[in-house]
This record gives C-alpha cells, sequence and structure tokens, in this order.
C-alpha cells in the first residue's frame, strides 16, 4: 500500500549503496498470548451489523486513511462522489470515475457500499432546475435508471430520495425543483423507478432531524406507511443522525427506530456524528449503537467520516478518530457498546507468536526496515506488532501488512493484509520505509500479539 514511486536518478542512487549498507540486526523477539483487539466492523458483525463510513475518494492516496477504513469498517458510503452534480453535472454525460475509485476500493475489500444519493434538492446541477415538468420527469427517471444500472447489484442500498421533508412543525415537504414542479408523487416515482433499475438494491428514504419522533419524522412515517400500504417498493428508512449541544441524541431515538422498523421497512443509521469529545460525546455515541442494537430491524450504522479532520464541521470534532487517527473515546465507547473489546481480553491460550527486525537496506536520507512474524508451537489466527520509531522519523511507505497509527505518529501497528493464519512454527514478514529527517536511530519493536 502507497507506495512510494522513485524517480530514475534517485533509484540509481540507490542500487549502488544498497548493498554496502545492507545491515541485518535482530533487534527483538518478543512473544505474547495476548489477544488481537477487535475493530468496529468486526464487532458489528458479531452484531449481525454493518459499521461503516464516508468516504471521499480524495483521500484514498493519505496511508492512515486507507488502513483505518481497511482496519475498521465494512462499509463505506461515497460522501459526494455520487450525488447527482457528480455523476451527471451535464444532461445525459455520465462520470463514475471518482465513485468507481471508491466502489472497487471497497468491494475489492469485501465491504459493502451504500450509494448516497439519487434524488436530492442539494448538489443539483442547474441545468436540473431549469427543466420544465416533463422534461424534469424523464431525466429524473434516466438518471436514477443510467446511476443505478452503472452499478447494479454492487449497492447494497441507496439512498433513493434524500432530505425532501421540511424542517420544523409544518410536516410539509421541502420546496425543490421535483417537489415543485412534479408534485408529491415524485417521490413514489422515484422509488418504482429505483426498483426497476436494480432490483436486488434495498431503496431507502433517507433525511435528518427525523432522528427522533417530531413533525418532521411524523410526516415521513406516513409517507413510509402510505407506501406499505399502497405496495410502493421501500426497503429501509435511514437515520442521518448529526448531532450537536443543540440537537443531541434524542430520549425517544429507540422507540423512533423502533416505530419505523415495525412499519416493515429497515433502519439505517447513515450518516452518524456527534459533536463533542470526552466522555459526554462517547456517552452519546454509545447511546446511539445501544438504540441501534436494540432494534431488531436497524441493519447497520455508518459514520459520517473516519477522521475530524475531514470532517463537513470538523471544527466541532464529531468523529471517531482525531486528526492524527488516534481512537478517541467515542471510539472506545463505540466498540464496548458493539460488544467488541479493545484489550484483548485474556487472550487465547496457545497463541503466541515472535517479531523479528531487520534493517534491510539504508541510504543517506532512509532505510528500509522488515519484521518477520512467526508463530509458536499453535497455529495463530491473526497478529500484530508495533513499532515505534524515534522522532522526527517518519514511516513513508509499508509491504505486506495494514498499518495504524497512535496520535503521535510515532507508533505503528503492523496487522496482516487480509487473512493472517500462519501454521506452527510458520513466518511471514512485512517491511516499511522510514525517512530519517535526521535521526538514524532503530526502531524499537513491540511485542507480537496472536490469536
Ligand atoms: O471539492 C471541492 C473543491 O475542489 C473546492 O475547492 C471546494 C470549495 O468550496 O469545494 C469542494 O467541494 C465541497 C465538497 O463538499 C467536497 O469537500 C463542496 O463545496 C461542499 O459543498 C461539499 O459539502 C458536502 C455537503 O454534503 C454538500 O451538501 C459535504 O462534503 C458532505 O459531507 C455533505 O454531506 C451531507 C449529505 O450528503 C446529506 N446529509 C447532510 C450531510 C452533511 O451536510
Amino acid at each position: 500500500m502507497g507506495m512510494i514511486k522513485w524517480g530514475r536518478r534517485s533509484r540509481a542512487a540507490l542500487s549502488l549503496t544498497t548493498t554496502a549498507l545492507l545491515t541485518t540486526t535482530a533487534l527483538a523477539a518478543l512473544s505474547t498470548g495476548a489477544e488481537a483487539a477487535d475493530t468496529l466492523g468486526s464487532a458489528a458483525a458479531g452484531k449481525g451489523r454493518y459499521f461503516g463510513t464516508a468516504v471521499a475518494a480524495n483521500y484514498l492516496g493519505e496511508a492512515p486513511y486507507v488502513s483505518t477504513l481497511n482496519t475498521e469498517f465494512t462499509s463505506v458510503t461515497p460522501e459526494n462522489e455520487m450525488k447527482w452534480d457528480a455523476v451527471e453535472r451535464s444532461r445525459g454525460t455520465f462520470t463514475y470515475g471518482s465513485a468507481d475509485q471508491i466502489v472497487n476500493h471497497a468491494l475489492g475489500r469485501g465491504m459493502q457500499v451504500r450509494g448516497h444519493t439519487l434524488v436530492w434538492h442539494s448538489q443539483l446541477p442547474s441545468w436540473v432546475s431549469g427543466l420544465g415538468a416533463s422534461d424534469l420527469r424523464s431525466a429524473m427517471n434516466n438518471h436514477i435508471t443510467q446511476v443505478m444500472q452503472h452499478w447494479k447489484g454492487k449497492i447494497h442500498s441507496w439512498d433513493v430520495v434524500n432530505e425532501a421533508f421540511q424542517d420544523g412543525n409544518s410536516g410539509a415537504r421541502r420546496s425543490s425543483p421535483f417537489q415543485d414542479k412534479l408534485g408529491n408523487g415524485f417521490i413514489e416515482e422515484a422509488f418504482r423507478t429505483a426498483r426497476a433499475a436494480d432490483p436486488a438494491a434495498k431503496l431507502c428514504y433517507n433525511d435528518y432531524n427525523t432522528d427522533g419522533v417530531n413533525a418532521k419524522s411524523n410526516a415521513v412515517y406516513n409517507m413510509v406507511r402510505d407506501f406499505k400500504s399502497r405496495g410502493v417498493p421501500i426497503d429501509c428508512v435511514g437515520f442521518q443522525s448529526h448531532f450537536n449541544s443543540a440537537s443531541p441524541v434524542p430520549s425517544d431515538y429507540q422507540a423512533n427506530l423502533q416505530r419505523f422498523a415495525d412499519l416493515g421497512v429497515d433502519v439505517q443509521i447513515t450518516e452518524l456524528d456527534i459533536e463533542g469529545s470526552g466522555t459526554s460525546q462517547a456517552t452519546s455515541y454509545s447511546n446511539v449503537v445501544r438504540a441501534c442494537l436494540a432494534v431488531t430491524r436497524c441493519t447497520g450504522i455508518t459514520v459520517w467520516g473516519i477522521t475530524d479532520k475531514y470532517s463537513w464541521r470538523a471544527s466541532g470534532t464529531p468523529l471517531l478518530f482525531d486528526s492524527n487517527y488516534a481512537k478517541k473515546p467515542a471510539y472506545t465507547a463505540v466498540l464496548t457498546a458493539l460488544g467488541g473489546s479493545s484489550d484483548g481480553g485474556g487472550g487465547t491460550p496457545g497463541a503466541a507468536c515472535t517479531a523479528t527486525y531487520t534493517k534491510s537496506a539504508e541510504w543517506s536520507d532512509r532505510y528500509n526496515g522488515t519484521v518477520t512474524v512467526r508463530a509458536g508451537s499453535a497455529a495463530i489466527s491473526t497478529w500484530s506488532v508495533t513499532v515505534t520509531l524515534t522522532p522526527p522519523q517518519k514511516v513513508s511507505t509499508t509491504w505486506n501488512g495494514t498499518p495504524s497509527w497512535d496520535s503521535s505518529g510515532n507508533v505503528m501497528t503492523m496487522r496482516p493484509n487480509g487473512n493472517g493464519s500462519l501454521a506452527a512454527g510458520a513466518s511471514t514478514s512485512f517491511g516499511f520505509t522510514v525517512m530519517k529527517n535526521g535521526s538514524s536511530a532503530a526502531p524499537s519493536i513491540g511485542a507480537c500479539t496472536a490469536s
């Protein structure tokens, strides 16, 4: 992952010096039987749910972003890349590149994809708002059909219509080109068109400020009840769940999810973020997770981003990982609420491994390290090893493993790519390049943990 592209000149210089400087030093051979930590995705899977995140294609080149995504999440939602202005900026010309990047990344790693979103008043190109009614109807249906067919069979749930109701107490539909020109029936029409385009995808209505029982959620509830009674195809309702101190997790959150589920639809938490920090933020996150788990038809949770630094409201630090990808108290609260454990929980009897470090190459500005992980006298199913650098050293690239970093950026925890099982006595190795930034110190290799 994240391999550096070397220039021709530097590549030649490297090959001259590599052999001369090659040194091999076994610095660490440690073992413990501590069990590897659970992840959000694995803990949620234990409860029959997915745990997803919004992803922006722009950041897929950033190593800690990708490693956190790959390690922790089992579902992704493209944050902006499937919206109308991204895929059909000009009428009839569809551009799927950025969204495809996300979809391919996810499906290639066994993650699911939520489609977001087909019919929404925002991020709508101006050509759509300029159309007359009959043209708008065919543009809407064509958009739904083309986009869904492009990813046919690849999207587990689509937000077919997003945010079609007004805030406040009116219970009315929001004014939009669709509402204003096509009337109330546009939502039903969008769902029927969507069902025909990809019958395997679950079709969701998605909105915010509908998380508790209120006038807006009542209006959505009435629409869903009507759809179910008339056979309009709808499978799920998304509750965005953007919370902060002015809009906290409602006390009737679970009851509200349950009443929708009782209509015969799945419910999903689709854009969860909670502004705040520390214990109060952690408690709110925990309450949301526990509410979902208490509702059988709450099939998964998606947080609206991985790291605070890329949140749409970064200043509110609303996510589970801080700007350095360190796990926040909110992370631990979510993991615990999902029944997972971050401390290993006592280990697996007999499972053990050793980690042995080798400096495999060195240049004036950087060196390569290789760590060999060997199973003890019993087979293991996974392992992890920490590598601690001396600041201001930085890891610039890694291979044969999935890294994550602590908040300082100095401690890298390496886990296997995919299947980490090793037979008794068998070994594997991972590697990394360290930019010295003035320090030639060797890394310190922590205990190898196995389960
Ligand atoms: O990519 C351009 C960049 O090139 C340009 O320089 C910059 C200047 O403004 O804009 C960038 O695009 C921004 C885009 O996010 C990517 O960062 C848009 O301006 C900005 O409007 C857009 O905001 C998105 C917002 O939806 C738009 O309504 C947020 O990322 C996205 O998180 C947010 O997501 C919505 C859900 O789709 C629906 N529910 C609410 C949720 C939060 O607002």
